[in-house]
């Protein structure tokens, strides 16, 4: 293989494995592709399809791009010649913004789609909708849809590669990756460490996929909310219930803490969001009162006053922050592993 940057590629990329080959195929390259290890699908549709060896080079790589995101110049060029459409059916802050500043810093021709200004309003179909961007010579899809398994009736029919940046209340695994990723920089491996999601369980996206996530990198975890709000068969998943919160606490290293998704709901679930925050709303006092500092996670957006008071969201036990910060190498890692299956 011949460097494909040849006298402009840096020698600081190739300390750090961040080396850019041009193959028989257009892809680029980390030190994981020439050791044979790269993820075993072509698509990410869910943290449920993919092996905690493909957390691991995740993570690997991610740590990689952090260093990377964190200089001066925060740009590669290994996506260089990729093109990536992101296209949302569905609201997102920071998940869209985190994967176009991905894709910006490895240097990915970019396209942002968004259903609500767009010829779906006409009747277009998804597929067609998708086939049409395809045809512009887009490599890979980056998609936010509110119909659950929408990603996997895409890849049955198109070639590119596919994230899936959430799709209704069934999986959102880049946010569970960044999570796991936030709580391993917190409390290093997760193998036994104790884990309660908390909130809407029923409706979350981000449960299920923390749940195949954190149960994959062996920790212990416990959700936590009202019993109309947790799926009844959550003990398949391997996981616990705890309907008390402050048990829950005492019990945990870390707390994951989700909103009430109102927007899926369409019959009521709670009484009052002021009733849910009285029996799950998570305060300072609750935190003093345990004998031990947990890490408080949340994915966004937070419904202050809620399912979090604004001194918790702020306290120095707080990762939210870092969590989004997170976001952006951890999807810069999935973006560049992916692309490894080009061509
Ligand atoms: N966490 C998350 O998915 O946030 P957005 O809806 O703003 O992307």
């Amino acid at each position: 293989m011949q460097p494909m940057w040849g006298r402009t590629c840096p020698h600081k990329w190739r300390r750090q494995g961040i080396i850019i080959f041009r193959s028989t195929q257009r892809f680029t390259s980390v030190k994981e592709h020439k050791s044979g290890s790269q993820l075993s699908t072509k698509h990410l549709l869910g943290i449920k399809y993919i092996t905690r060896e493909d957390i691991d080079l995740i993570f690997r790589t991610a740590t990689k791009f952090k260093e990377v995101i964190n200089r001066p110049i925060k740009k590669v060029p290994s996506l260089r010649d990729v093109t990536v459409a992101n296209v949302f059916f569905e609201n997102s802050t920071r998940t869209r913004i985190s994967f176009e500043l991905a894709e910006r810093r490895l240097s990915a021709d970019v396209v942002n789609f968004a259903a609500s200004s767009s010829s779906v309003s006409k009747g277009e179909t998804l597929l067609d909708t998708v086939n049409n961007l395809l045809a512009m010579k887009v490599d890979m899809v980056v998609m936010r849809h509110p119909a659950p398994g929408a990603h996997h009736f895409l890849a049955q029919h198109i070639d590119a590669n596919i994230i899936n940046a959430g799709d209704g209340t069934h999986e959102h695994p880049t946010q569970a990756l960044l999570d796991a990723y936030s709580l391993i920089e917190e409390l290093g491996d997760l193998e036994g460490k104790n884990i309660v999601i908390a909130g809407d369980i029923l409706h979350s996206r981000v449960a299920l996929s923390n749940i195949f996530c954190l149960t994959k990198l062996g920790a212990n975890v416990k959700v936590c909310g009202p019993p109309t709000l947790i799926p009844k068969h959550i003990h398949s998943l391997g996981v616990e219930v705890e309907y008390d919160i402050r048990k829950a606490l005492r019990w945990c290293d870390a707390a994951n803490v989700l909103r009430i998704q109102l927007e899926r709901q369409d019959i009521k679930y709670i009484p009052s969001l002021r009733e849910y925050t009285r029996y799950y709303g998570i305060n300072k006092q609750m935190l003093n009162e345990l004998d031990k500092k947990i890490v408080i996670m949340h994915p966004g957006p937070i419904n202050r006053g809620v399912e979090l008071s604004s001194d918790v969201a702020d306290s120095d036990q707080s990762v939210i922050l870092r969590q989004v910060e997170n976001g952006v190498a951890i999807r810069m890692a999935v973006l560049y592993l992916l692309a490894g299956k080009l061509g």
